[in-house]
């Protein structure tokens, strides 16, 4: 079970929160620290002083580390596509950068960062791959090559492809494609992230459930890498007629600004419940779970798709204490 966390988290150091991340959790995931940007701003400085922390922090509490994340379109530096005259690079520049880049932020990592999301969301909803820079430049050969480098610098970590909405059939079948091409030309992958950024109504849980045996089936862990739920209405959600209710009062957008009405609470840990009874039927193919922040006053969710909402996506309340949902998942272990 792990927990996303962030700069100002560690360099607080916060007992109360250090201890609640250190007793629920035993896996730590960077929520932004370990992404291009940061840890690569120039093509000469790497600036690894944070992630430091963050694997120290683990370290001391024998918590399993996930890098997160090695290519990514976003978060990068701006350094990364462009030649010193400004035009942009060609494959065989792109492929010299992302050797570097993983080379050295793996390799320093050796055995202690344990799992890597090695390429971040190149697939696009229809399944054919996102047309990013990296995509333009490279083809899909700049996956295979991230992953080929990622395994050279470190042949024991485990390597993931790590994307959001992997339960909607098309893109699931384009994450299992790149799954099968990897392994058919003998390139180390060992598992597909679920980023699970989810509402109180989608996924389903059947699909949630054809989803986990399909990646299954071809070989790898399942993860369910980023999970938060949101209470909120979504631009994108299908099903609008619950949306409509709980938007009754709120044309901000903003229904809940002041705490969560228990029937909402009850809601929220219902899905939660459901969700984690589903996990645990399928503990056998699910190697990790894997929460997007420890409490409700630091999920990203309170910023999108609109700054400023108040959300309730966690287990842990804004003042770190548990909520019905906390107590959902727990006894769903227990039963
Ligand atoms: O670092 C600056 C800071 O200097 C500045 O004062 C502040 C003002 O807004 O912004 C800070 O940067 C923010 C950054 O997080 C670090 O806190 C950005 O504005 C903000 O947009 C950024 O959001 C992150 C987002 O990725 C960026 O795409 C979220 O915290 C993080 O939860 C989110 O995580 C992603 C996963 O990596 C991949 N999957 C989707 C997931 C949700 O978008």
């Amino acid at each position: 079970m792990g927990v996303a966390i962030n700069r100002s988290q560690i360099n607080q150091a916060n007992k109360e929160e250090i201890d609640l991340i250190t007793s629920q959790f035993n896996a730590l995931t960077a929520e932004n620290d370990m992404k291009w940007m940061y840890l690569h701003p120039k093509q000469d400085e790497f600036n690894f002083e944070q992630a430091d922390k963050l694997v120290e922090l683990a370290a001391e509490n024998d918590m399993f580390v996930v890098g997160h994340t090695l290519v990514w379109h976003s978060q990068l530096a701006p350094w990364v596509f462009k030649t010193a005259e400004g035009d942009t690079i060609d494959d065989a520049e792109l492929t010299n950068r992302l050797k570097n880049h993983i080379s050295t932020i793996v390799g320093k990592y050796k055995g202690k960062i344990e799992g890597w999301d090695v390429v971040n969301e190149a697939l696009a909803e229809d399944g054919s791959y996102r047309k990013s820079a990296f995509f333009k430049i490279g083809g899909e050969g700049f996956i295979e090559n991230a992953f080929r480098f990622a395994h050279e610098a470190d042949p024991e970590a485990e390597l993931y492809y790590n994307d959001y909405n992997l339960i909607n059939a098309d893109k699931r079948d384009g994450a299992i494609r790149i799954v099968k091409n990897l392994k058919s030309k003998g390139i180390k992958i060992d598992g597909v992230g679920v980023q699970a950024h989810w509402s109180l109504n989608e996924p389903s849980i059947e699909e949630i459930e054809t989803a986990i045996e399909m990646y299954a089936a071809t070989g790898v862990k399942v993860m369910f890498t980023e999970l938060d739920i949101t209470v909120l209405p979504s631009p994108w959600e299908k099903s609008t007629a619950d949306i409509s209710t709980r938007f009754e009062n709120s044309p901000t957008m903003n229904p809940y600004p002041e705490s969560l009405p228990d029937s909402v609470q009850t809601q929220l840990a219902n899905r939660y419940a459901d969700i984690f009874e589903l996990f645990n039927k399928h503990s056998d193919k699910i190697s990790r779970v894997t929460f997007w922040g420890l409490h409700d006053g630091l999920s990203w969710k309170n910023n999108f798709p609109i700054r400023g909402r108040t959300d309730y996506t966690l287990l842990f309340d804004r003042n770190m204490k548990p909520k019905k949902a906390y107590l959902a998942v727990i006894q769903t272990v227990e039963d």
